[in-house]
């Protein structure tokens, strides 16, 4: 069996409550203030609950806060650059004592999913949260769009998970850290290299992800699938994409599959490091970086995910970054390069935009297979001429 790797902070955080404790606590929560939560909270709390936050316990009080949102460390200086925060609307927020229990209830469900025990109550100023973790206040950005729905009235402490969120599709790819870091050590896997993604693989996707594989043993392909911005292709449909790349393309016996249910926040370079410290947590030693990591629009320069990485020590990282420059077809040298390793002028790449792919896609029409596998271009047409149906 392989060792796998610590988790972030040294101890893999388990706040699941099982068995009779969980019935009395569910009992309890009965009598608490109930703190409506939606979606996104809920991925938030469950990632929390089964230690993919490790070291993070609970919510972010206002010390965590402070510091993460002003240098991108825990109060105990720990690495940790994105604010984990449960947004409570001022009105309950006062009704709230520091010292006591709330229960944390779904908004559209009423399930009462966790109890947290109250360690801070406190107002955020989310301009300099907005400014300082996606670098604009614009509110064009989706993730300063969410920031700013969300109530600057902030709620922390410990989470006692109680019920889980059901996966509606795909159940058999959630994996919590514990399980896939038991998968990886099952396998003799002692290097593992995560990928994060948002969007079907296509050509540079999988160049880059077989580049990281030439030196670990295994590739760990963990994309996200919680809330993203309404233009990026569904989880659902990009599930059946992987499936089928995978298939075709990819050596079974090094490849593992396993979703990340987690909101894309896009806040590039900090995301890019968030990325890295919790697919650390879930067993992985490397994590793959590439152009414009979790960027949107214009807001971040092209390799300043990688850049933000010089601000910490490998120890204290923990997990390995592998960096890649932009990658693309060349036609003159009739495969996948970068600037690193193709002389050839732009013209004889191949660049096709996002937005370029999904009206080709839209139309009914296979982008070329220098860009795309075939077998996912189809994937992809078909469902999203099914997304367009299901809109209309
Ligand atoms: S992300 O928001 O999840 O980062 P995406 O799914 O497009 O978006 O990217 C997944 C990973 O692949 C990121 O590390 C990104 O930097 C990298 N990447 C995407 N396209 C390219 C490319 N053409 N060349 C190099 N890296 C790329």
């Amino acid at each position: 069996m392989g060792e796998t790797i610590q988790a972030h902070g040294g101890t893999l955080i388990n706040r699941l409550v099982q068995g009779e404790a969980r019935e009395q606590l569910l009992e309890k929560a009965k009598q608490l203030v109930q703190i409506p939560i939606n979606a996104w909270a809920i991925s938030d709390l469950d990632l929390i609950g089964v230690g993919a936050f490790s070291p993070l316990t609970g919510f972010m009080d206002e010390a965590d806060y402070t510091s993460v949102v002003q240098r991108m460390r825990l109060a105990d200086g720990q690495v940790w650059s994105i604010p984990i925060t449960l947004g409570v609307e001022k009105a309950l927020a006062e009704r709230i004592q520091v010292g006591e229990q709330v229960a944390l209830v779904g908004e559209s469900d009423n399930v009462v999913y966790a109890i947290l025990d109250v360690s801070s109550v406190y107002e955020a100023d989310q301009k300099l949260e907005a400014v300082n973790v996606f670098k604009t206040d614009s509110d064009e950005h989706p993730g300063v769009q969410k920031l700013f729905t969300k109530s600057s009235t902030y709620v922390g402490g410990s989470v006692q998970v109680l019920n889980r969120p059901q996966p509606e599709k795909f159940g058999e790819f959630y994996f919590d850290p514990s399980e896939t870091r038991r998968v990886f050590s099952e396998k003799g896997w002692k290097t593992v290299v995560g990928f994060q993604t948002r969007n079907p693989v296509h050509r540079a996707h999988e160049y880059i992800q077989k580049s990281a594989m030439e030196i670990v043993d295994a590739l760990f392909l963990n994309p996200l699938v919680g809330e993203t911005k309404s233009d990026d292709i569904s989880a659902d449909v990009r599930m059946k994409s992987y499936l089928v790349l995978l298939e075709n393309y990819y050596p079974k016996d090094r490849t593992f599959l396993g979703v990340f249910p987690a909101a894309m926040r896009y806040a590039g370079p900090r995301e890019a490091i968030f990325h890295a410290l919790v697919r650390k947590n879930y067993g992985c030693t490397h994590f793959i970086v590439g152009r414009d990591h979790a960027g949107v629009g214009d807001y971040y320069g092209t390799y300043e995910a990688q850049e933000i990485f010089r601000n910490f020590t490998s120890e204290e990282l923990g997990i390995t970054p592998l960096f890649f420059e932009h990658s693309f077809y060349c036609t003159k040298c009739g495969n996948m390069a970068s600037s690193k390793t193709c002389p050839h002028d732009k013209a004889d790449h191949l660049h096709l935009s996002g937005t370029k792919v999904r009206a080709l896609l839209r139309d009914g029409i296979c982008p070329p297979r220098e860009f795309t596998r075939p077998e996912v271009a189809e994937v992809l047409i078909e469902g999203i001429s099914e997304q367009l149906v299901s809109a209309d």
